[in-house]
């Protein structure tokens, strides 16, 4: 990893930082161990989109195919309650985190199948899957070409009468005319305290998130971990009209609020004819 001068972080979260004197060290969200386990740490435990997730893929019995499964926030439910997962990440150290916590649980040890893809060009056997998941707005780092290909290759997958699920983020109307930086704090499962910066004006076509923990910052160390995430924005109406051209039909599109007020996902559910 490269240890960087304070110049690596984007302006808007550079004074945050700055007044500590400490080294700043960038580290991936997804892909290394500080990155993936500060994730999981304040990840695991959001119940956001779950029960909208179960609730959609339950009248759906077969298969289910979840693409950018993490550490497992929404595939742990689903196969608790009993259902057959096929979990895909890029990130083998996300995957490693969710192959732990399924084996220290007894009665899941040994459930979901895991694999290192890709989203947007993993293929399933055609006419294989019931039910299809993405979640936390993950399609959002994808390129608009993989996006949409992906959209072609789940239609082939997916069983007739199959449905895929997938959630985006939009700022809420309310506060999308106000300040584009949000400084939120996150209290993790293991008790760290992470700092989040987002940086969204409004009408962007991509969201900033700046993230490090605070105990670091201020703790002994000469060093501060930081994690930069840039993340497309997707509106749900791109996503429905993309959904739509390929073939799926529109059944229904929940809204579920964060608990700061500034987020909205929304989970969409598409069926295949
Ligand atoms: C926002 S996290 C969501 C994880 C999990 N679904 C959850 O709800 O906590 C995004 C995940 O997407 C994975 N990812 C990023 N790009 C990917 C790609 N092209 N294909 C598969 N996974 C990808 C990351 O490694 C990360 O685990």
């Amino acid at each position: 990893m490269t240890v960087t001068d304070i110049d690596a972080i984007p302006d808007f979260a550079r004074a945050d930082l700055a007044g500590s004197g400490k080294r700043v060290r960038l580290r991936d969200l997804y892909h290394d161990d500080f990155g993936a386990d500060l994730y999981d740490d304040i990840g695991f435990s959001n119940t956001s989109e779950v029960f909208e997730i179960l609730s959609a893929i339950k009248g759906h019995p077969g298969p289910v195919l979840e693409l950018a499964a993490g550490s497992g926030r929404v595939t742990v439910p689903m196969v608790a309650g009993g259902r057959d997962v096929t979990a895909v990440d890029l990130s083998d150290t996300m995957l490693t985190l969710l192959r732990r916590r399924l084996d220290a649980a007894p009665r899941l040890r040994g459930t979901a199948r895991l694999v290192q893809g890709d989203m947007a060009t993993h293929a399933e056997p055609e006419k294989s899957v019931a039910a299809a998941v993405i979640a936390t707005t993950s399609i959002s780092l994808l390129t608009d070409d993989a996006r949409r290909g992906m959209w072609r290759n789940l239609f082939g997958q997916l069983l007739s009468g199959g449905v895929l699920v997938v959630s985006t983020v939009e700022l809420d109307a309310e506060h999308a005319g106000g300040d584009a930086i949000a400084r939120t704090r996150a209290e993790g499962a293991g008790g760290r305290h992470v700092r989040m910066i987002e940086s969204w004006p409004a009408a962007a076509t991509e969201r900033v998130v700046v993230m490090y923990d605070e105990d670091q910052l201020t703790g002994p160390g000469d060093t501060v971990e930081v994690c930069v995430t840039r993340i497309g924005v997707v509106p749900a109406d791109v996503v429905t009209a993309e959904l739509a051209e390929v073939g799926f039909t529109i059944r229904r599109t929940r809204v579920v609020t964060t608990p700061d007020g500034r987020h909205r996902y929304l989970v969409i559910e598409a069926v295949t004819p």
